[in-house]
């Protein structure tokens, strides 16, 4: 299969001809990728389950991991689910558009295979203008999980779905890096208050400004409260140390390792990326949000070089930090705290 390409610059007139094009495939059933501001999505019309179909094909996704469906407005969120809790409401003004999932009651709007059989249906209204364009033009939901091969990092740019997706998806809508860097906050939305199941763009801190948070309860390896959460991701192509305790244990790790003839590929932030000697120095820049925003386009850069281990150091768990810290650990073969 050909994967078509548009370039629509990020800060310039978003080229309406392009919308159009990519929506004219989606509503014919096909996959299209398509920027938003946490990752890059690859998208399908959420009403079509064969048109669904083929997101899980062409990403080696397993069948019981539900997708979020898109949509462009309140209106549109609505029309998908069933007994709305009042306080969804004040999330959205406050959140939405922005990288906030609800997890809530479907009312079976959508193919089956979006929720992959539960009751309950992933809904975000994405904070991009061209996913937002995009949305609008398709008027249906549009069913989208991150546009990267199973279990790799998530694409942050146009050229990272590509490298996994060329081939097998009708379309890539390039719209420039991703913001945010790391994808949305899901949160199951029950009676009176909510569950993080996975956390993100959007802090644990600012959600408890509206609505009381409450702690997972029952959860185990094999039957976590959201699906997609049992299974390996993230991974970069080489082994992955998170390397606590700063800069100078950092460095005895890594001398330890070149002293065996390893090469080393340091992952940190540039205070400490100045105080450690590495084979490959990876900036993740200086704020949190700058290590989200940076992170998985480092992940993918470390296949390209020829380095034994990446070291990562370890980043605060507060703000943004705990989503770092969340795909850190998912992605990482050893923990050295
Ligand atoms: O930022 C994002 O959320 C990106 C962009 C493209 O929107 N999307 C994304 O989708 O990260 P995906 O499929 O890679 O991750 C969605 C997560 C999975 O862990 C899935 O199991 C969970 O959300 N999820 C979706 N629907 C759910 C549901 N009904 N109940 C529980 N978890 C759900
Ligand atoms: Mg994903």
């Amino acid at each position: 299969m050909e994967t078509k390409r548009w370039n629509i610059q990020r800060g310039t007139t978003i080229n309406k001809q392009f919308i159009s094009e990519a929506a004219a495939l989606l509503k014919v059933g096909e996959t299209v990728a398509f920027p938003t501001e946490t990752v890059y999505g690859l998208g399908a019309d959420a009403t079509n389950k064969s048109a669904v179909a083929k997101i899980f094909e062409a990403k080696g996704r397993p069948q019981d991991n539900p997708l979020i469906a898109h949509v462009a407005n309140v209106e549109q969120l609505q029309q998908l689910v069933d007994n709305l809790p009042e306080y969804v409401d004040d999330l959205i003004t406050a959140f939405s558009p922005g990288p906030l999932t609800y997890v809530l009651e479907s009312n079976g709007a959508c193919a089956e295979n979006v929720t992959a059989g539960l009751s309950t249906i992933g809904v975000r209204i994405p904070d991009h203008p061209v996913a937002l364009e995009l949305l609008q033009a398709c008027n249906f939901p549009v069913a989208a999980p991150s546009a990267n091969l199973s279990g790799k990092p998530s694409p942050t740019t146009a050229d990272h779905v590509d490298e996994d997706l060329n081939g097998k998806i009708s379309g890539i809508v390039d719209g420039g890096p991703t913001g945010v860097g790391v994808e949305s906050t899901v949160i199951s939305c029950r009676e009176h208050d909510v569950v993080i199941l996975r956390p993100g763009g959007i802090t644990k801190e600012q959600i408890e400004q509206i609505v009381p948070v409450a702690e997972p309860v029952n959860e185990t390896v094999d039957k976590p409260a959201s699906p997609g959460m049992k299974y390996k991701h993230y991974s970069p192509d080489v082994p992955l140390w998170l390397v606590g305790g700063g800069a100078e244990k950092i460095q005895n790790v890594i001398a330890e390792e070149t002293a065996k003839g390893k090469k080393v590929a340091l992952l940190a932030r540039d205070a400490i990326l100045e105080l450690v000697e590495a084979d490959l120095k990876l900036s993740l820049g200086s704020s949190l949000e700058d290590v989200a925003n940076k992170l998985y386009d480092n992940l993918r850069k470390v296949k390209r070089s020829d380095v034994d281990i990446i070291v990562s150091e370890v980043f605060p768990e507060s703000g943004i930090g705990q989503a770092i810290m969340n795909r850190l650990k998912k992605a990482k073969t050893d923990y050295i705290p």
